[in-house]
């Protein structure tokens, strides 16, 4: 908690929240999962790793479980929790470069993405950057999740996907949203919000 908040003093606009989220909303997060199906399963900005101990323990064996966090001392904390769980690799690193993290990995595409990122307080480009490689990163049939407090980006996550799921989880500091969301196709043809507003 005390961790959380000296991170979010030292970058309030990467870190986006004083505490970690509660594992109310990390159930909500990880409802749409269907793990006895998932290859691969990708988490942007795990922070202290609330969203990752939930995935790790439902998680099948075999599941490649792909997790990116920026933040020094974050990365620190889930390397101590998660370093050698099979099927865990542990990125320190940007969400922005996913494509190379699936292609590391051997995977041209993810089925889920969850993500705690900020995208309310990120710079616009570098959450239009995110959210382009996300587009290739889910392909046609891949899900991404988010949760935002607000509903201000809404309409511009919806110039990238269309949400499939919003539900407000009240149990959270402060109450939060998730949405679903999946690749917009036009006549098969991913596309694309550059410019998007
Ligand atoms: C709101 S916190 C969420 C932490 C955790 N998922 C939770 O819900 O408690 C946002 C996290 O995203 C990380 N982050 C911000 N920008 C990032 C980026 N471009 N790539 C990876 N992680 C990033 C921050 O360091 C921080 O850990």
């Amino acid at each position: 908690m005390w961790q959380f908040l000296r991170e979010y003093l030292s970058a309030p606009d990467t870190i986006g929240a004083i505490a970690p989220s509660s594992r109310h909303l990390a159930a909500s997060m990880t409802a749409s999962i269907d793990f006895d199906k998932a290859h691969c399963i990708v988490e942007y900005g795990a922070g202290t790793g609330v969203f990752t101990r939930e995935v790790a323990a439902k998680k099948r064996r075999d599941t490649t479980y792909i997790v990116i966090e920026q933040n020094d001392r974050f990365y620190e904390i889930l390397q101590k929790q998660f370093h050698g769980m099979p099927g865990v690799t542990l990125i320190h690193g940007d969400a922005g470069n996913v494509c190379d993290f699936l292609r590391e990995q051997g995977f041209r595409h993810a089925d889920y993405i969850i993500s705690g990122l900020p995208f309310t307080s990120l710079p616009r480009q570098v959450s239009h950057r995110i959210l382009s490689e996300t587009q290739k990163a889910i392909g046609i049939e891949g899900v991404f999740t988010t949760f935002q407090y607000t509903l201000l980006r809404k309409t511009f996550l919806e110039n990238y996907f269309n949400i499939q799921r919003i539900e407000r989880v009240w149990r959270n500091l402060p109450p939060a949203y998730v949405l679903d969301m999946k690749l917009k196709c036009c006549h098969g043809k991913q596309t694309s919000a550059e410019g998007a507003v």
